[in-house]
């Protein structure tokens, strides 16, 4: 039995073969594709002044994300080239950069396969820590001073039980728990970028709206008294970047006017 599967599998081999070899001979005779990636440099350990770096990739032999262009770049080109990614599905949100001027996940962003240069740079206004990578303390500080998790004053009905919830109620989470922290809308969002101490910023006025809308958390009125402040809430001025930045097509925005006008009727 063996012997015979041995001499079908010799005999199979020069087809194999063949048809390998004509695989090889298309792609290297595919045309190159060059495009040029100019991507932003700076290196702590060798302080001078941020420059661009072109690469030159050919985009036949590369798949179809900036992200992929990155890695391919990182992996193959200069591995001293820094960036953040995980999952590369648009999920866990490290990503973000900025992109031919549009703050994107880079894993979410297709190459434009236009013979003009794709520009990337870090996300706007925020400090780097080396070329792609920025510092986010002040985003996670900003997100966790918005206590971002159920508070309760009363124990749950049934101990030990979860605390029920009516579909009417989970559908005002749409549009807000979704959000991944990504950071594109606050650092596309010029009052961000002028007040980034003392406005709280869209991604973290959300996630505030996500628990003031939460039916399970009993502490609306505290939160809502949190963050009714000159600063950290009246800095948004409806420009709407942010909901044009978003890349989970989220409207921060829009939940950032509903806790105005929450607030407004808690004044009456
Ligand atoms: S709507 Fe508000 S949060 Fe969004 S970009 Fe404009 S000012 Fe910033
Ligand atoms: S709202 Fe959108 S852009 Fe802002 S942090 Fe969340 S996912 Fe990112
Ligand atoms: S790598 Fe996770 S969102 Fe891009």
């Amino acid at each position: 039995m063996a012997t015979r599967l041995l001499r079908r599998a010799l005999s199979a081999t020069p087809s194999l073969s063949r048809s390998l070899s004509t695989e090889t001979q298309a792609r290297t005779t595919t045309a190159t594709k060059t495009k040029t990636f100019s991507i932003y440099r700076w290196n702590p350990d060798n302080p001078s002044k941020p420059q661009l770096q072109d690469y030159q990739i050919d985009l036949n032999q590369c798949g179809p994300m900036v992200l992929d262009a990155l890695i391919k770049i990182k992996n193959e080109v200069d591995p001293t080239l820094t960036f953040r990614r995980s999952c590369r599905e648009g999920i866990c949100g490290s990503c973000a950069m900025t992109i031919n001027g549009c703050n994107g996940l880079a894993c979410l962003t297709k190459i434009d396969s236009s013979s003009s240069p794709a520009m990337i740079t870090p996300l706007p206004h925020m400090f780097v820590i080396k070329d792609l990578v920025v510092d986010m303390t002040n985003f996670y500080n900003q997100y966790k001073s918005i206590e971002p998790w159920l508070k309760r004053k009363n124990p749950p009905p049934e101990p030990g039980k979860e605390i029920p919830q009516s579909k009417k109620d989970r559908l005002k989470l749409d549009g807000m728990y979704e959000c991944i922290l990504c950071a594109c809308c606050s650092t596309s969002c010029p009052s961000y970028w002028w007040n980034p101490e003392s406005y709280l910023g869209p991604a973290a006025l959300l996630h505030a709206h996500r628990w003031i809308q939460d039916s399970r958390d009993e502490y609306t009125k505290e939160r809502l008294d949190a963050i009714c402040d000159e600063f950290k809430l009246y800095r948004c001025h409806t420009i709407l970047n942010c909901a044009r930045a978003c890349p989970k097509g989220l409207n921060p925005g829009k939940q950032i006017t509903s806790i105005k006008s929450l607030q407004i009727v808690k004044d009456l």
